[in-house]
Order: structure tokens, then sequence, then C-alpha cells
């Protein structure tokens, strides 16, 4: 089988053919930065705003941004054009590679810049209609989960966790509060109502969480952005998971406990045909520049 085309700094060239050096800051600290975009028939969704964000990450971060966000669109057009249909284009930038490991920021390094793709996974008819179980875990990651970072341990440790109990996700709780998933953002619906955790650096501000509060107002229904306990986890008539891979996905066993009816509720239908006319609306744009 022939190896995908992948970006690595600054060339397409086989995934297989991208050498990487052990003294990269990626490998040695996780020191690095990433996006995943959903594409949809060649269209990015929210291309631009997740390449704002990739620059919201390396400001937190003091690294130097090695392209506008124009250039970012441009490159990630060049490498799908290698990738037809539906993908996932993953964006990783480094701090690059220093003569020798010192904890301390070298100056002046050149970011190691990595883009792939692979097909994007988006949930199966039946985990639509079905919903999928979470079980619940506190959050023991760190205090800057508004960065976009590689050092994912943390997430992969909380990850496990549902996998093992052969869960979809891991909602994580700090301190008696929702904060997120392992690798998704989480909704709660009471009363009609839909209650997102605030955008503090304890969440990653999904660009898809971004979304369904711009799509709940276009599409009148109420939405709070507010902090939600555990207790407020634990009775709501229904939960979400919002990602750029995930879309916006039900809950509906948590912990072995069945979310309200235990069936994906009426707000989720309704907010998921609402991204789903959103995802058509990509099928009207300019290839790639939406
Ligand atoms: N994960 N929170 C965390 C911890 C995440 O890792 C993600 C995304 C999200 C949702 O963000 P967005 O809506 O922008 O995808 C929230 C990606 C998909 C991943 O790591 O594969």
């Amino acid at each position: 089988m022939t190896s995908p085309i992948a970006h690595f700094n600054g060339e397409l060239m086989p995934l297989d053919k991208v050498a990487i050096s052990p003294l990269d800051r990626g490998f040695i600290f996780g020191d690095g930065v990433y996006e995943v975009i959903p594409v949809y028939e060649g269209r990015m969704l929210r291309g631009r705003e997740h390449f704002e964000r990739l620059q919201r990450s390396m400001d937190e971060i003091r690294l130097m941004n090695p392209h506008t966000v124009d250039e970012w669109m441009a490159l990630t057009a060049k490498l799908l054009e290698h990738h037809p249909g539906n993908q996932s284009v993953y964006i990783q930038v480094t701090r690059g590679v220093p003569p020798k490991r010192d904890h301390v920021l070298p100056q002046g390094l050149t970011p190691t810049v990595f883009m792939m793709c692979y097909p994007l996974a988006t949930p199966s008819r039946e985990q639509v209609e079905n919903g999928v179980a979470c079980v619940t875990h506190r959050d023991f990651r760190w205090e800057k989960c508004h960065i976009k970072s590689t050092s994912l341990l943390g997430n992969v440790l909380a990850r496990q966790i549902s996998a093992d109990a052969g869960a979809a996700e891991t909602i994580l709780l700090r301190d008696g509060m929702l904060t997120e998933a392992s690798a998704s953002n989480v909704f709660v619906v009471k009363d009609g109502v839909v209650a997102a955790p605030p955008r503090d650096n304890h969440i990653l501000l999904g660009i898809t969480y971004d979304l369904l509060t711009r799509l709940a107002a276009e599409g009148s229904l109420k939405l709070e952005i507010r902090p939600v306990s555990e207790a407020q986890l634990r009775s709501a008539d229904e939960v979400w998971l919002s990602s750029s891979t995930k879309e916006v996905l039900a809950v509906t066993t948590l912990d072995g406990k069945p979310v309200g009816s235990g069936k994906p509720g009426p707000v989720f239908r309704r907010m998921h045909s609402l991204y789903q006319d959103y995802k058509s609306t990509l099928r009207k744009a300019r290839p790639v520049a939406a």
C-alpha cells in the first residue's frame, strides 16, 4: 500500500518518509500545539476558526506562528488535493529541534510543522439514534486546558478509563463542577434549556462548542453559558458531547444509569438537525475556502 501524502516543513511527501529528530521538543517535552479540522467533500468546516485557535494556543506557549491564517488555509488546500472526500486534517506545530535537551525555551528555533489527513470518522447512524455511554471521573489534568497542547497524557489516561469500561467518553469533574470530556466538550439540557460550562482555562474552547452556541441562537434554542455542577449533570434531561469528529452526540447512559429517558432527547434531535443543515451549506461553498 502506498503511504498517504503528508506535509512536513513546507513540503509534501509520503507519510512514511517524514523523519523527525529525537531532539524535537515535541518528542522530548510534548512542547507543541495542534488542531484537528473536519473536512466534508473537500470543504473545511470552520477552517479559519481552527487556525485562529492555533494562533491563540501558540500565543499561550510563546511559540512564533510560522504562517498566517491565509497561508495555513492554502497549505491545507494543497494537502487536501491528495485526499478527496471526508477527512480529518491533523496539524501539529512544535517548538523545533534544539541542539540539546534543556527545559528553558530556546530562542530562534524554526518550529516543526507537520500535517496529515485521515478519513473522517463521524458517529455511526446507530450512535446518533441511540446515543452513547459515558463514565465520569475526577479531572486530574493541568490548569491550562484551554491550550490545544500535544501534551495529552492526562487526556489519554482519562479516555482510557472509559475505554476500559466499554464507554465512548470520560466526562470530567473538577471540584464538583463539570469541565469537559477527554476529547470533547459537554452540554447538559434541563427543562428545554441547554447549558455549557464557561469558556475558561479548565476547558478547551471547542470550535464545535462555539458553533453549537451560534446554531442555538439562530435556531431559537435557549442556551446558557454557566458553571454546571455534578448534581446538575447527573439530573440533566439530556447530556451531549461535541467535537470536530463527534459533531454533536447524545449521551444516554452515565456511569451505567440512564440520562433522562435513556434515549436521545428532543433538544438533541433539534441541535443535530441544525448541525447537519449547517454542514449542507458547506456543499454550496467554494472547495476548501469555507
Ligand atoms: N479533540 N475538548 C478537548 C479536550 C478536545 O480534545 C477536543 C477536540 C474538544 C472539542 O474541540 P473541537 O470542537 O474544536 O474539536 C474539546 C480533537 C477532535 C482531538 O483531539 O482529536
